[in-house]
């Protein structure tokens, strides 16, 4: 049963974390507390379609170094990065059969991380030494359009089936994202709903009509319900003082929300948003993104290696300023702009922060608990549970079941209209979506004949 949080909030000016405490939270590498938690879970690493056309790739994850490759019948391997002559990159070398090759003498290694080929060597009396020579692997499996691996011990949990893995109502299209700074101050706004009022909202507004911006309706009071994989945020808004036309809703927790999930992740119903540590100074952040349909097109099951990927902007090539047209990439700009790893020591933390401070409290509890030797929580271990996986999330049935098809051309149209359409188009959340896909968003949703589908900036 999930366990309801009182709404009253800590003091002011409390929970400031010292400089140790700062480092358990944000250390990821073998060995470290926090290194050690994150191993207990499963990580997306790649876009699967990205393995197919390419079949080779470079990972770094929880500060290791990795390299990705994709086998002839569409299994992958995970394995050390250097290879163990001499060091060389195996992110530079092919995949060979069942085996990852390296470029410089053609050593060549299996998916269980065992040397398999030492060409020079094995014609030499000896024959190789090829048994002595070993490099980590690691499991990988795929769910979603992505690669997911697992550097923990064994057994390895469950990887979590997830119902949104499963909609059949929407367009789906997965955006990586590297950014310069520690993955928790990323996971962090998960639990922060005030962000939503002044990071997007009262920014659009003051970005838009610089002197006269039109700010939203208030937070009066935040709420967190915890779940068996995280938290349902929830908000009350001061909708009797709301600027006329200006859309305000509050949110109870007890009918979903947007969720705060085990380890880094946020779930929004339109986004799956990973904030996977690649380092103590660098995040992958990968966007599963679903864009409804209208709701008489229903697209099924589909296989991983033919859902959409493409690498969003951080910063804009042209200006090399930080991008602030999109919702996510507004988001970006927050995390990054507090540092590579965010001082914990100094804030002033008030009565915004009780999703943080909680937040901080249950990664300290989860990490006591996998020194114990338990699992942490947001673990699954049994098969039957791990079917779709139901998730409270607010106004479900908007994604399960698509939107009437009246509504949805009405809301394209007017979209357009709005001019707000932005880099990437209808939907997206972050800028940058390749045109072809925009293309292909609106062929599937029917509209694509109409006025409505020209191109647009
Ligand atoms: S460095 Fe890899 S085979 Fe020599
Ligand atoms: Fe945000």
């Amino acid at each position: 049963m999930p366990r309801r949080r009182p709404h009253s909030l800590q003091d002011e000016g409390t929970d400031m974390l010292s400089a140790e405490k700062n480092r358990t939270l944000t250390e990821v590498g073998p060995g470290t507390p926090m290194g050690e938690l994150l191993r207990r879970y499963w990580h997306p690493v790649a876009p699967a379609m990205e393995l197919r056309e390419r079949r080779v790739k470079t990972v770094k994850l929880l500060g290791e170094d990795l390299v990705l490759f994709r086998k002839p019948d569409g299994d992958h391997g995970l394995i050390s990065r250097y290879c163990p002559h001499r060091s060389a990159d195996l992110g530079i070398g092919w995949v060979d059969g069942d085996l990852m090759r390296c470029a410089y003498h053609g050593w060549a290694f299996d998916s269980d991380g065992r040397c398999a080929h030492q060409p020079f060597e094995e014609a030499g009396p000896a024959g190789g030494f090829r048994d002595k020579v070993r490099v980590a692997s690691y499991p990988t499996a795929t769910l979603g359009g992505l690669i997911w691996a697992y550097l923990g011990p064994d057994p390895a949990p469950l990887l979590p089936d997830f119902e949104p893995f499963s909609w059949g109502h929407g367009f789906v299209e997965i955006i990586m994202t590297e950014l310069p700074c520690n993955w928790f101050q990323c996971h962090e706004n998960g639990m922060d709903p005030v962000h939503f009022e002044w990071l997007h909202s009262n920014g659009n507004a003051a970005r838009s009509a610089p002197d006269d911006p039109k700010y939203v309706a208030r937070h009066l009071a935040i709420d967190f319900l915890e779940f068996e994989h995280g938290w349902i945020n929830g908000r009350e808004i001061d909708t009797v003082n709301a600027p006329e036309g200006v859309y305000a809703r509050t949110s109870n927790v007890a009918d979903g929300g947007i969720l705060c999930m085990w380890p880094y992740t946020l779930v929004s119903g339109s986004t799956i948003e990973f904030r996977v540590p690649m380092d103590d100074q660098r995040t992958l952040n990968i966007t599963w993104q679903y864009s409804v349909l209208p709701d008489d097109v229903d697209l099924g099951d589909r296989e991983s290696d033919t859902i959409p990927f493409w690498y969003g902007p951080f910063t804009d090539p042209e200006t090399g300023e930080t991008v602030m047209s999109h919702t996510l990439n507004q988001d970006f700009a927050a995390w990054t702009s507090q540092g590579p790893v965010t001082d914990r020591s100094v804030e002033h933390l008030g009565r915004s922060d009780a999703g943080i401070t909680l937040l901080r409290r249950k990664y300290f509890e989860a990490i006591e608990q996998v020194a114990k030797g338990e699992d942490p929580p947001g673990t699954v271990r049994d098969p039957e549970a791990n079917v779709k996986i139901q998730l409270p999330i607010h106004s479900k049935s908007f994604y399960t079941e698509g939107m009437p098809r009246a509504v949805f051309e009405e809301k394209f149209a007017a979209r357009k209209a709005s001019g707000l359409f932005g880099i990437g188009g209808f939907l997206s959340v972050q800028a940058g979506r390749p045109e072809h896909l925009q293309r292909q968003y609106e062929e599937i949703a029917g509209i694509a004949d109409t006025s409505m589908a020209e191109e647009t900036q």
